[in-house]
């Protein structure tokens, strides 16, 4: 299915309330449908360990952990989650969907949280290496509306709590990634309806990876 002779791994990133878990759930139904097997999952998460891992991430006031103590336990959680859950089922030939992953500790300790790109780059080549996802849908949308549209749904988490300028340097990072990868990157524009999303998100799994949904 990819280059690699296992199952696509596609990853869906932007800011919080952009709709990526809406999205990944309409894609997921729709590839079941197609007859794909399909394993959804998330970041910071996805396997029992990273999980916990995660408790400590999103939980507690906005400035805990450091820039780097927090891409270090998004880094430490995410060779769990790979190892666990994301690469088993790439090596069963099941298509994986993963709400975030490293684009995210890029664009929010890397660029937003000050850390610089160098020490996320590396610590992406040494747990990541070439276990990375075959497409990245970057879904792109201004700060504050993600931000009217979570606090719509309430039980802000503690990215959410830091503030409307932190989230537009995130907007920025993941525009600037997306821009350095624009093979493996497709920026579709969130700030529509859910069904118009869907079909730009459709329209990139037939042209970058020839998957009919
Ligand atoms: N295109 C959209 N237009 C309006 N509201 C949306 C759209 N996509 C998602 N939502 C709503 O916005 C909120 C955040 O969406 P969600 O998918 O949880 O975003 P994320 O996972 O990126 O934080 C949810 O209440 C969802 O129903
Ligand atoms: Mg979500």
């Amino acid at each position: 299915m990819t280059g690699k002779g296992r199952g696509a791994f596609i990853t869906f990133e932007g800011g919080d309330g952009v709709g990526k878990s809406t999205q990944m759930a309409l894609l997921a139904e729709r590839l079941r449908n197609a007859g794909h097997e399909v394993v959804t999952t998330r970041e910071p998460g996805g396997s029992p360990g990273a999980e916990a891992i995660r408790e400590l991430l999103v939980t507690g006031k906005p400035d805990r952990w450091s820039p780097l103590t927090e891409a270090l336990l998004m880094y430490a959680a995410r060779a769990d989650h790979l190892q666990k859950t994301v690469n088993p089922a790439r090596a069963r030939g099941a298509v994986v969907l993963c709400d975030r992953f490293a684009d995210s500790s890029m664009a929010y300790q890397g660029y937003a949280g000050g850390l610089g790109e160098g020490p996320v780059a590396a610590l992406e080549r040494l747990v990541v290496g070439t276990d990375g996802p075959s497409l990245t849908l970057i879904l792109d949308a201004p700060a504050a509306t993600g931000l009217a549209r979570t606090s719509a749904r309430g039980g802000a988490h503690r990215f959410e709590a830091k503030g409307v300028d932190y989230h537009e340097r995130v907007r920025r990072g993941f525009l600037k990634i997306a821009a350095a990868h624009p093979e493996r990157c497709a920026v579709i524009d969130a700030s529509r309806s859910v069904a118009a999303v869907a079909a730009d998100v459709a329209a990139a799994m037939h042209a970058r990876l020839g998957l009919k949904v």
